[in-house]
């Protein structure tokens, strides 16, 4: 590529390889370590699927065993980090915030500096981390870890203090295993540039924390979550989606950068959220979800005849955490939950096959400026 062309957003722009997850924007397919993204998140559970990233196979069940144990074994916080979280629940930072400053914190007090010890540290703590933030927020005392449960059950018992039943362990693992890793999206691409100056695994997961904060990446289920509300209590999402896009707003939940058509995702996030709903939560609110998704993108191909915005992750993800019980402020941190995964296999993967990132802009400034002293100016 010449220094003249320049490829705004790197769309298009093949900067890696890799072995973790496919993605075929056109007809809406997801590999996720070899597998269709509706076999495993269906199958696996998230520890079978960290093992899948790092290892590329699936483990024995003596190895899952051990994986397990030893993930177990490093969810704890320790009091600085503790310490932080209190501070940054108490000034009512939110919780992306305090996440990327837990997760920052982290790395004292371990004396270690070994890439897959970091990784499986960081993806052990960071339910943790969330939770203890929460339960400061609610004016309660952060629970320790639970060796025995899984590392979706933890969360939801580090989060509620309630052992949470199969229906709701398995909804969870079904989101975090679908999202698990997704090519190189934003938070993704950053954490693996932080990786390529031979950084660390803890600094990659900060910065990947910093981008998967925006709105246009992993903040939009907190908003689909107001917007279905908004819609359920008007019954009229027709003239909800009209006056946003009369407003000039994106309809958060839809578009994608990559997807022409349905994210694949989207389906399997949905059949998980109609078996909850279904079996005892709120069924009529899910048919408002159902029938918005339908006017919205019937709507949405009037507003954008020549780009077609289809369905993305975030709307079914709404609406099955909602389902689940988690609450709405740590819909993003969730999502981080689950993404840790890739963003650490991701890490190992640049590292074993290391080159600096170093992309170019193209200069578009003055030249031969002549400086005048302040005094003159
Ligand atoms: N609602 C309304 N219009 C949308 C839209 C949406 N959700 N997504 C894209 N568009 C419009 C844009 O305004 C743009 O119109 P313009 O050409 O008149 O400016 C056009 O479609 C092309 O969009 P573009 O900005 O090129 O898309 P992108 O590839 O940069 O954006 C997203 C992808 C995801 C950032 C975008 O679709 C979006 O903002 N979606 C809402 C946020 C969201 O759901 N994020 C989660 C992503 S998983």
């Amino acid at each position: 590529m010449s220094d003249q062309e320049v490829s705004r957003g790197l769309e298009g722009v093949t900067v890696a390889e890799t072995r973790l997850s496919r993605i075929d924007g056109e007809t809406g397919e997801l590999t996720i370590g070899g597998f269709p993204v509706e076999e495993l998140a269906t199958n696996a559970t998230y520890e079978e699927s960290v093992f899948l990233l790092f290892e590329d196979r699936l483990p024995t069940a003596g190895e899952l065993d051990e994986f397990r144990a030893d993930l177990a074994g490093r969810r704890s916080i320790g009091d600085e980090v503790r310490d932080v979280l209190r501070r940054a629940a108490d000034e009512e930072r939110p919780a992306m915030d305090a996440l990327r400053m837990g997760a920052a914190a982290a790395s004292l007090g371990t004396g270690a500096d070994d890439s897959g010890e970091d990784a499986r540290r960081v993806i052990a703590a960071f339910p943790t981390i969330v939770a203890t933030y929460w339960r400061y927020r609610e004016g309660e005392d952060p629970l320790e870890p639970r060796e025995d449960l899984r590392h979706a059950a933890n969360y939801l018992y580090v989060l509620t203090g309630e052992e949470p039943d199969d229906a709701a362990v398995r909804g969870l693992e079904t989101y975090l295993n679908a999202v698990i890793d997704h090519g190189l999206n934003a938070s993704t691409f950053a954490g693996r540039v932080v990786v390529s100056t031979e950084s660390d695994l803890v600094s990659a997961a900060t910065a990947s924390v910093g981008a998967l904060k925006g709105p246009l990446h992993g903040g939009a289920p907190g908003p689909v979550l107001d917007m279905l509300r908004a819609v359920h209590e008007s019954g009229d999402p027709e003239g909800y989606v009209r006056d946003a896009l009369d407003r000039g707003e994106r309809l958060m939940g839809f578009g994608h950068r990559v997807y022409r058509v349905r994210d694949p995702r989207a389906a399997v996030l949905s059949s998980a959220a109609e078996r909850f709903y279904e079996a005892g939560g709120d069924a009529e609110f899910f048919e408002t979800v159902r029938a918005f998704e339908d006017v919205a993108v019937g709507l949405l191909a009037e507003h954008k005849p020549d780009r077609r915005l289809e369905t993305n992750v975030e709307f079914y993800t709404a609406a099955l955490l909602a389902g689940i019980g988690v609450p709405q402020e740590l819909f993003t941190t969730t999502f981080a939950v689950a993404r840790v995964g890739g963003w650490m296999a991701h890490g190992l993967e640049q590292l074993a096959d290391n080159r600096l990132v170093r992309p170019r802009a193209r200069y578009v400034g003055d030249t031969g400026r002549e400086w005048t002293p302040v005094e003159d100016r």
